[in-house]
């Protein structure tokens, strides 16, 4: 008998309705291999919500892909937001991908606070009020015995949080370094391969759904800075703020940078660094010539990576990964499936 999980699915956008329609696509097999029923119960964005009423969420999908908007949608019903939905609908796991302000967090932390306080289980794909408030919302999630997973926020499709916990368990990590953002690493290789400029390749990420709609967060460096923070603060309950990131972007890398970089057997990447010593976490975001041979050198267009330094492991980098909408929906299914399946807890009910 498989397990039935009851999803609320929070934001209806490139990532949301990438998920939706993954869990349509997968139901079978998830049913199959991981023994789960996951149906999706309701859908609500910050102005509308669906809640089982009405069309199946493939009529959805289909009226959505064919234009139409959400809220105009037959069984749509206007008025509700993320909270209230939240509240009135009964899911086992709220599945979240809205945009949020890094200022406030917000709707982020409502919808998380409200959610962990109702004990259900939370997977988010939204950074902003995990980089703020982490600490807080995990002890939430403990008290109330739920799950908070965010490998979708923390990468996405490239494993990093989730591998450090289950893959690296009993392990020290020592020190953490990434290429842990796509559009970043294709906008440096097409600069580099193709010679385009920085605003055409930019553009080109943009139009390939790589780049966020506002990509300045991107190629800011913020959005590694952010990675950086998910991960040092559950790495290490390091406590770390943004503030705490010394941060460069791209922006200011020319096509002579990337030609001097080559000419010396090197590429330029923005790299992500984390090192744990004697006084803190040591942590900063900038560009960085790295040997081809070097792990992270070696990444192309939108691939990320990251290394990790452990005492007893030894070093070991993963990399890959799709960075595109339905990458970051199937890092969210991962989590749900991991809610419910994982071989490992934590941050989770035994905390
Ligand atoms: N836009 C990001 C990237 C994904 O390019 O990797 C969101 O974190």
């Amino acid at each position: 008998m498989a397990r039935t999980v009851r999803v609320l699915l929070l934001g209806f956008g490139r990532v949301g309705s990438a998920f939706a329609a993954l869990v349509e696509e997968r139901r079978a097999d998830l049913r199959l291999r991981q023994g789960l029923d996951v149906r999706i119960v309701g859908i609500a964005t910050s102005r509308a919500a669906w809640r089982g009423e009405g069309p199946s969420v493939g009529g959805l999908l289909e009226q959505v892909r064919g234009g139409v908007a959400f809220e105009a949608l037959p069984g749509v019903a206007c008025g509700w937001d993320g909270r209230r939905s939240i509240e009135a609908i009964d899911a086992d796991v709220v599945v979240e991908a809205v945009a949020a302000g890094l200022a406030d967090g917000e709707p982020s932390l409502t919808h998380l606070r409200v959610a962990l306080g109702q004990g259900r289980h939370v997977a988010t794909a939204t950074k902003a009020a995990l980089v703020r408030h982490y600490a807080a919302l995990r002890a939430l999630a403990r008290q109330n015995g739920v799950h908070l997973r965010f490998g979708a926020a923390t990468a996405a499709a490239l494993p990093t949080v989730d591998f450090a916990r289950a893959c690296l368990a009993g392990a020290t990590i020592e020190r953490i370094e990434g290429v842990l953002n796509g559009t970043t690493n294709f906008i440096l290789t097409r600069m580099a391969r193709a010679g385009l400029a920085y605003a055409e390749a930019l553009a080109e990420a943009q139009r390939l759904g790589i780049a966020e709609p506002d990509p300045s967060l991107d190629v800011g460096g913020w959005d590694t800075a952010c990675k950086l923070v998910l991960m040092a603060n559950d790495v290490w309950d390091a406590g770390l703020t943004l503030d705490d990131v010394e941060v460069e972007g791209i922006a200011a890398v020319s096509s002579p940078d990337l030609a001097d970089a080559a000419r010396a057997g090197r590429a330029l990447k923005l790299v992500g660094r984390l090192e744990r010593g004697s006084d803190g976490i040591a942590a900063s975001v900038g560009p960085t010539a790295l040997a081809l041979d070097h792990p992270l050198g070696r990444l192309e267009g939108s691939e990320k990576g990251v290394t990790f330094w452990t005492d007893t492991l030894g070093q070991i980098t993963v990399s890959g990964g799709q960075s595109a909408p339905r990458g970051a929906a199937a890092a969210l299914l991962r989590d749900v499936v991991h809610i419910f399946t994982g071989p490992w807890d934590g941050p989770g009910p035994e905390g």
